[in-house]
Formats: structure tokens, C-alpha cells, sequence
């Protein structure tokens, strides 16, 4: 097809001219857990700064002396001040209770919720749906002030925490409502080897990038498998 239009277009941005994120402090609250120490280790280990946040500094002290890496250990409210980019990775359980003693300290930081709201029984794990729709969009409706995206959620804290794992083989669906900041979360994700970050749209698409996580468990326990995801065509 052609166009009579004979103004000229500005040319597209480049998808994957992300912006250099090596300079960012990355924080992980709840970086005690499976999840937050993976993470946490792993973007360590790509070079960037991090700090594990703990409802008890001991415990993210001890948590961070374990991993080296030069990663340091604060309760969750020091560990939010001191970092550009915080990472939400706390229980669904307590993820609100969480979020709103910290209002302060998270206002105007780029805040990456990656928690999945899951509920399991015998038959094994299914989807919860937040009032609010998502666990991010629970984040964004108490962070009036913070920059709220969700991503991480496919993850395998497994493979994460696996120090003889070079590469993790997976891609990162982010969403978030300005670019801006899906690019810096794309391009933290694309620090680990191995892995993508791609952007799958805005917060009101993020029950199902959570709820996914739920046929992901069901992947791995009929295959023995630490599954993850990869977004075909681009
Ligand atoms: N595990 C995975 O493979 C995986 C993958 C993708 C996403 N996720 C998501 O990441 C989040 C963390 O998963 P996880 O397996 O690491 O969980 P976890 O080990 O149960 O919890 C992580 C940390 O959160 C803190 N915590 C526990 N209960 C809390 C509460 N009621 N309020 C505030 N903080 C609390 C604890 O740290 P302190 O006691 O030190 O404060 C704990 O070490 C979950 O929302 C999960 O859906 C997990």
C-alpha cells in the first residue's frame, strides 16, 4: 500500500533502544524470600547495585551477607528511600499492608510489582482477582505518587537462586502506564543473560500476566519443569 501523504514521518522508535540502567539502585522489598534473594542476585551478579528489604534489617542483613555481590540489607522503609527502583516481591497476603506503610518513602520512585495472587488447594494452584483487579493495580490505587509497572512474574525463583545457571532463558512481560519507565524495567530485565524484557501493555492487562503464573505451576508440576515464557515475533 501507498500514501498520497507527502509529509514526512518522524522515524518509529526503536523498540529496543532501551535506556542504560546500570547506574540505578534497585531495592527488593520482601528480598528475604525465594523470589526477592533471586532477583536480587541476579541483578547483582549483572553488575547493578542492590539493596534487600526485610520487615526485620537483621534478616535482610544476613540475607545479603549470604548473596555478596556487594548487595546490603535494610528494613523495607530504608531499603525504599535508598533505591531508584523498587521491587515489590512480599505475599500477595501482605502485599497491601505493605505497600501503605510505605507510601512516603515509595512516592516518586519506579516501583515493579511482581507478586501473583494465587490461592491453592488440592487440586492445585488457581487465579485470585483483586478488588482492585491486580496486584499491580492494587499498587497503583495505594501509590498514588510512586511510578507503579508489574513484571517478574513468570520467573522460577529456582533458576534464579542456582548459582551454576548462566543464563536464565526467558522473557519478561512488563506493563506499566508511561513508556518511559517500561523501557527502564525492560531494560533491567535485559541485565541478566538470557533475558528479555518485553512490554505486553498497560496495568489494566496485568490479571492475566499474574494469573498465568497459576497454568505455569500446572506446567511445572505435570513436567517437573521450572517453565518460563517466551513472546514469539518480536
Ligand atoms: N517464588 C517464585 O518462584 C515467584 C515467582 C514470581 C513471582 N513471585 C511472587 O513474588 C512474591 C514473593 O514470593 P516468595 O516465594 O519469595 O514469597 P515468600 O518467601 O513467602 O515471601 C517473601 C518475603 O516477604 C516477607 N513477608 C512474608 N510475609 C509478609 C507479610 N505478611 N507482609 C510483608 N512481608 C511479608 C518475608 O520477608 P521478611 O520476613 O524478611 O520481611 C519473606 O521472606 C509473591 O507475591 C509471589 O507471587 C514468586
Amino acid at each position: 500500500m501507498t500514501s498520497n501523504d507527502s509529509t514526512p514521518k518522524p522515524a518509529a522508535k526503536d523498540p529496543w533502544d532501551l535506556p542504560d540502567v546500570s547506574g540505578l539502585v534497585v531495592g527488593v522489598l520482601g528480598g528475604t524470600g525465594d523470589q526477592g534473594r533471586g532477583l536480587a542476585y541476579r541483578l547483582a551478579r549483572a553488575g547493578q547495585k542492590v539493596i534487600i528489604g526485610s520487615r526485620a534489617v537483621e534478616r535482610a542483613e544476613a540475607a545479603a551477607a549470604e548473596l555478596g555481590l556487594g548487595i546490603e540489607g535494610a528494613d523495607n522503609a530504608d531499603c525504599a528511600r535508598r533505591s531508584d527502583v523498587v521491587i515489590i516481591a512480599v505475599p500477595w497476603d501482605g502485599h497491601a499492608k505493605t505497600l501503605e506503610s510505605l507510601r512516603a518513602e515509595l512516592a516518586g520512585k519506579l516501583v515493579v510489582d511482581c507478586v501473583n495472587p494465587l490461592g491453592f488447594d488440592k487440586k492445585g494452584a488457581y487465579a485470585l482477582k483483586p478488588e482492585e483487579g491486580s496486584a499491580a493495580e492494587q499498587a497503583a490505587a495505594l501509590l498514588p505518587d510512586s511510578r507503579v509497572t508489574a513484571a517478574f512474574h513468570h520467573l522460577s525463583a529456582v533458576l534464579l537462586q542456582d548459582v551454576s545457571i548462566e543464563e536464565i532463558d526467558t522473557d519478561v512481560m512488563v506493563l506499566g502506564e508511561a513508556r518511559a519507565d517500561t523501557d527502564i524495567v525492560q531494560a533491567l530485565a535485559a541485565r541478566i543473560p538470557g533475558m528479555r524484557g518485553v512490554f505486553a501493555g498497560r496495568l489494566r492487562n496485568a490479571h492475566q500476566v499474574e494469573s498465568l503464573v497459576a497454568n505455569l505451576i500446572s506446567v511445572n508440576r505435570r513436567y517437573k519443569a521450572h517453565a518460563g515464557l517466551r513472546v514469539t515475533d518480536v
